[in-house]
């Protein structure tokens, strides 16, 4: 059985802590799209362990895949690995495969992100300057360099020869960057030997799923970013260049749609997002914003950009519901919301005299999407104690044992929603989850 988890809003949902929370019931957690663009954080035992390539199910030591649609910095891979030894915690290659088919990020793919969004001023996306935009562009031109070749000396020699040419002339001449790249030739020394560290994980992702669904086991697909940050269906053209959305899953590894039969988003109380494009529910007031940013520490995990913030909207969740299926929630931080006096909640949205129960993303609409709100009394600000107190309790108890406007403002969403929610988490460690279901 595949069970997928997905970013139901703009990303940084939380969905390493849940990966890892379903991981403990899971024999494989296979990582879909994106790169390290991403920033998977899991905190055990008061150790705070950021992920951006890795799948989360390292962390509990289950086998773990990297699917053929994640591109791959080996130099962030290496360095990630490397903190994991550091750590006491070698990642042998029976809990890692990487899919011979993953495309991987060159240098001049960042500094081709880097050069494109400073020559852009105010229309610029905000993107995370990793490469992510200009590896996956190389990919669908088949220009672009495999997990297969990086591994294969004389291979990945032919490829950065046959491009690098290029490149270097598009740094040059298109934005004027120079200087930007080492040689072809310090390249490959570099990545040759990288890909010599990296291929013993090399393997068939598809082939390992099948095999696993096949023996009946239980395998988690890990999203990263979120549904309004995917390529066909988000605030385009402020968006990454993957497909977050569930579907995405399939497709990146390899294996019939109909074997997912599980798909849960993960969703902040509130929304978050970083970088530019369109945020109707985004706070106006600027000390509210702080407070809550500060509260959540809202701060990207690989860029540590301060993150704009903003009441939850429930057409992102129902836009995201429709795209993915969404059997249930994972409702992330809702702890960061004691304290306020009110809380908002957009049921819909309103442009043009009509309303939308789910969010249009029309790029027409994007300034001018105004919400109607859903207001709720707030909930006392408990200390960590006090929430530990709540989780203790058990599972449904544990529920019942919130403050009761925090119960409130989860069924609330519910029952707008119609998607159940599936857990509640009220603290960053993995113990702190409370569950419903
Ligand atoms: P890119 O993926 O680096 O090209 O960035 C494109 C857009 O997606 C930018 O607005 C980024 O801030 C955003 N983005 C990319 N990855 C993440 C993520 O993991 N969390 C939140 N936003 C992200």
């Amino acid at each position: 059985m595949i069970k997928a988890i997905v970013g139901a809003q703009w990303g940084d949902e939380g969905k390493g802590r849940i990966v890892d929370a379903l991981a403990q019931d899971a024999s494989l957690v296979v990582r879909y799209q994106g790169g390290n663009n991403a920033g998977h954080t899991v905190v055990v035992n008061g150790n705070s362990i950021k992920l951006h390539l890795l799948p989360s199910g390292v962390v509990s030591q289950k086998r773990s895949l990297i699917a053929s649609g994640v591109v791959i910095d080996p130099r962030v891979l290496v360095k990630e690995l490397d903190a994991f030894e550091a750590r006491g915690q070698p990642i042998p290659p029976h809990l890692l495969g990487i899919d011979f088919r993953a495309h991987v990020i060159m240098p001049w793919h960042a500094a081709i992100d880097i050069a494109k969004e400073g020559s852009k001023g105010n229309a610029k996306i905000g993107t995370t300057g990793r490469g992510i935009g200009p590896v996956y562009e190389a990919k669908a031109a088949r220009t672009g360099i495999r997990f297969e070749h990086l591994v294969n000396k004389a291979l990945l020699e032919k490829k950065i020869n046959d491009v690098y040419p290029i490149e270097q002339k598009i740094l040059n001449q298109v934005y004027d960057c120079h200087d930007l790249l080492p040689t072809a030739g310090q390249i490959l020394a570099e990545y040759s030997l990288l890909g010599e560290k990296l291929a013993k994980y090399e393997c068939d992702a598809s082939i390992e799923v099948a095999n696993a669904v096949a023996e009946g086991k239980n395998v988690l697909f890990e999203g990263a970013q979120g549904i309004m940050l995917d390529n066909n269906f988000g605030t385009y053209p402020f968006v990454t260049s993957s497909q977050p959305v569930a579907a995405g899953g399939a497709a990146s590894v390899g294996i019939g749609p109909q074997y997912v039969v599980q798909i849960e988003g993960v969703a902040k109380a509130y929304t978050t997002r970083v970088g530019s494009g369109p945020f109707p529910t985004e706070l106006p007031d600027k000390e509210l914003a702080h407070k809550l940013r500060e509260k959540g520490a809202e701060y990207g995990t690989t860029t540590g950009r301060p993150r704009r913030v903003g009441w939850l909207d429930l057409t992102v969740l129902r836009l995201a519901a429709r795209l993915n299926g969404l059997t249930g929630i994972h409702l992330t931080k809702l702890d960061v919301l004691g304290g306020f006096e009110n809380l908002k909640i957009a049921d819909t949205v309103s442009v043009d005299g009509k309303t939308f129960d789910y969010y249009p993303t029309h790029e027409k609409y994007f300034d001018k999407l105004a919400p109607n709100y859903v207001e709720l009394q707030g909930f006392p600000d408990l200390s960590a104690g006090e929430w530990a107190g709540v989780v203790l309790d058990g599972r449904e108890k544990g529920f019942s044992a919130l403050p009761r406007q925090a119960c409130e403002y989860v069924k609330k969403i519910e029952e707008l929603l119609k998607v159940p929610i599936v857990s509640v988490s009220i603290g960053a460690e993995r113990k702190q989850l409370v569950w419903r279901r």
